[in-house]
């Protein structure tokens, strides 16, 4: 049998049972390989159902306000992939009539779409001759042919992607993308593979060679960015506090935060009180107070965020305030909506 042949057989006694298994609708598949380069098939299969609850076409996606959609994103991270998400479901519905294109090329232009994900519906969705290329597939490949050219390379990324194309299987590119990519997440798992009952145990270069712990090969990434935040609740009489929408470009775009002073190095009561705005006026000192005594640390891919939350009982009115219990229909960072929940336990 040849490597497809093993990986077809191996897939069709070995498939999980998930929700997108059972269609071939480009508009649920488009969601899920979404939400799976995002989380795990158990943390993403509720996002799954819920935006397909809310959403059930892609018109409904499309219709929905940015607010709606970012709401229902929140814990997935990356929220530029909702927002591409949105733009995408908008193009699809105007541009489109409501049905994906079925081709490689111009699903590849598409926002948010690159070559992993157009390769996915392509095959998935129309049974297209293109391979898909993810972290699971990387690894069969790397360690079967015992290649160890860094995957996060140039020149791995082009030598992966066109062995991939030499052994796929044109014929079944449904069940061959899916099945090298469950293979890797399954059999050849990234700690423990299952080499003793692995059905290509007998022809893996990396196995003969014991290089299977060594592969694959990736470049370590840049330094991870320390940053320094400290957040201000500032409670009025009225139980009204303040939420500012992020601009720009950065993290966590167009989520909502509480007013934000970032420092260079973890701040200090004093230091913090004196770069409040003075719309939040104190009388007295005592009405700031550190909500958390250890700093919390968010850990981002490329950014450690080193956080104290300040609770300011401001003795002016907050004019256009949330009030605190309205706090959570706002889409924010998990580090917010964590706080937003453990600051309501203690408090009220
Ligand atoms: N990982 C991401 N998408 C997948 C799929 N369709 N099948 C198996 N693993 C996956």
């Amino acid at each position: 049998m040849s490597f497809s042949q093993k990986i077809l057989h191996w897939y069709s006694e070995n498939k999980r049972d998930l929700p997108w298994r059972h269609t071939t609708d480009p508009y649920k598949i488009w969601l899920s390989e979404i939400m799976l380069q995002q989380t795990r098939v158990a943390q993403g299969t509720p996002y799954y159902f819920s935006f397909l609850e809310h959403f059930p076409t892609v018109e409904d996606l499309a219709n929905a306000s940015e607010e709606k959609v970012l709401k229902l994103w929140q814990g997935l991270g990356y929220y530029s992939r909702a927002r591409n998400l949105h733009a995408t479901a908008k193009i699809i519905s105007e541009k489109y009539k409501g049905e994906f294109p079925s081709n490689y090329k111009e699903l590849l232009a598409l926002k948010g779409v690159g070559d992993y994900t157009a390769s996915a519906i392509a095959s998935i969705c129309f049974n297209l001759p293109e391979p898909v290329v993810d972290g699971n597939v990387y690894r069969v490949l790397a360690r079967y042919f015992g290649i160890d050219t860094p995957i996060n390379s140039t020149e791995g990324i082009a030598q992966f992607k066109t062995l991939a194309r030499e052994v796929m299987d044109p014929t079944n590119m449904r069940d061959y993308n899916q099945g090298i990519m469950e293979f890797g997440a399954i059999q050849c798992a990234p700690q423990k593979p299952y080499c003793l009952h692995c059905p290509l145990n007998d022809s893996c270069a990396s196995l003969s060679a014991n290089k299977i712990h060594l592969l694959p090969v990736k470049l370590k990434k840049t330094k991870v960015r320390n940053r320094y935040f400290n957040y201000i609740i500032p409670i009025d009489d009225h139980k009204r506090t303040v939420l500012n929408q992020r601009k720009g470009k950065g993290i966590w775009q167009h989520l909502y935060e509480f007013p934000l002073v970032e420092l260079e190095h973890i701040g200090n009561l004093k230091e913090v009180r004196s770069k409040i705005p003075e719309e939040f006026a104190m009388a007295a000192i005592d009405q700031i107070q550190l909500f958390n005594e250890d700093v919390v640390i968010h850990k981002l891919s490329h950014q450690h965020i080193h956080t104290q939350f300040w609770i300011v009982n401001t003795t002016n009115q907050i004019a256009k305030g949330i009030p605190i219990s309205k706090l959570e229909d706002y889409p924010v960072p998990v580090l917010i909506a964590d706080f937003i929940k453990a600051f309501k336990n203690s408090y009220f």
